[in-house]
């Protein structure tokens, strides 16, 4: 292999600039030309693909968001899209694509792969919601800026005596809420995986929070949860003289997406990243970096978009314990 691409698809994170770092020093590392697609999957079908110098690379490792862009790109899907991208990357003698994405990137990945062209995946997400590996890269980042903002929130809830509603990402998983939840000390997390107390044990949580002495109490609940953060401040408020307490919310939104990315995080994007590059130019494909037990293993794209990573709900039972 003489020349390789490489490109980020899909929700943004961070660490996606440290991760396309090294996917290009270590294949500057072998040897090889590196060329970066521009804005995902689209780019990538409309030829915004340019060469990378070592310098293109340098000064980055600490920004947020991804330098090449990124973008969705429904239309990915469809085969005959996909040919075109293919006949992009034949006219500039790219011979393999490295893919740092979620879900359904690495999906885009796999495709290509199964139309003979050689991908390798690194799987980045802040949901921490892919198959295979224990973590993905910018959800240590992710969960440090959500916890920021948790520990503001707890000064001021205790200052008011206000029960506050901190709504996090997390459209189909909870491993968000359910992380920071008890990181932060929260007294329920409430996630889509699982139905959770109705909303009067709810505001029994809260009234009991505060019987205890508590001086805060601090409900954290992932966007995709069921009836909604906003059916739980509506309840909460609707009895607020019976409760005895106000009620406020916190949606925490795209700040969780960007910013600059923890050390934890810039080493893992580092170590994924090289990985990718060094098991592509070694011939392999349709696989990508998985970090299982602390150790970087290839691991199949096909097992990795086939479901979701189960959230581990027994979790759910510490954060009771230490509420
Ligand atoms: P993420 O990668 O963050 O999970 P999306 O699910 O939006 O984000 O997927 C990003 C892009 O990956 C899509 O816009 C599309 O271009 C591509 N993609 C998703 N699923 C497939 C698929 N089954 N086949 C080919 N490409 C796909
Ligand atoms: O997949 C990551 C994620 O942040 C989800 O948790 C969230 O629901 C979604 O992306 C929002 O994506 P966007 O605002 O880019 O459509």
């Amino acid at each position: 292999m003489r020349r390789i691409a490489v490109l980020t698809s899909g929700g943004d994170g961070p660490a996606l600039n440290a991760c396309i770092r090294a996917v290009a020093r270590e294949a500057f590392h072998h040897g090889l030309k590196v060329y970066g697609v521009r804005w995902g999957y689209k780019g990538l079908i409309n030829g915004e693909i340019d060469e990378l110098t070592s310098r293109d690379v340098g000064g980055i490792m600490n920004r947020g968001g991804t330098f090449l862009g990124t973008a969705r790109c429904p239309e990915f899907k469809e085969l005959k899209v996909r040919r075109t991208a293919l006949r992009q990357m034949n006219q500039e003698g790219i011979e393999g694509l490295v893919v740092i994405g979620g879900n359904g990137s690495l999906a885009g990945a796999l495709a290509l792969h199964e139309m003979g062209f050689p991908t390798f995946g690194v799987p980045a997400s802040i949901d921490n919601d892919i198959n295979g590996t224990d973590m993905a890269v910018g959800v240590d980042t992710t969960l440090n800026t959500i916890l920021d903002a948790i520990d503001r929130i707890k000064d001021t809830a205790a200052s008011h005596q206000r029960a506050f509603l901190v709504e996090v990402m997390g459209r189909d998983c909870g491993y968000l809420a359910l992380a920071s939840g008890i990181a932060g000390g929260a007294e329920l997390i409430l996630v889509p995986e699982h139905e959770g107390p109705s909303l009067e044990t709810i505001a029994d949580t809260v009234v009991e929070a505060y019987t205890r002495g508590k001086a805060h109490c601090i409900l954290v609940i992932a966007e995709g949860w069921k009836p909604g953060t906003q059916a739980v401040a509506d309840y909460l408020s609707a009895r607020k003289a019976e409760l005895g307490f106000d009620v406020r919310v916190t949606v925490l939104g795209h700040v969780q997406r960007g910013g600059r990315p923890s050390a934890y995080d810039r080493l893992l994007a580092t170590r994924m990243g090289a990985y990718a590059a060094d098991h592509l130019i070694d011939g392999e494909s349709g696989q990508m970096a998985a970090m299982r037990g602390n150790v970087l293993e290839s691991f199949p794209l096909a097992e990795a978009v086939k479901t979701l990573k189960p959230l581990n709900l027994a979790l759910l039972g510490l954060s009771e314990v230490m509420d």
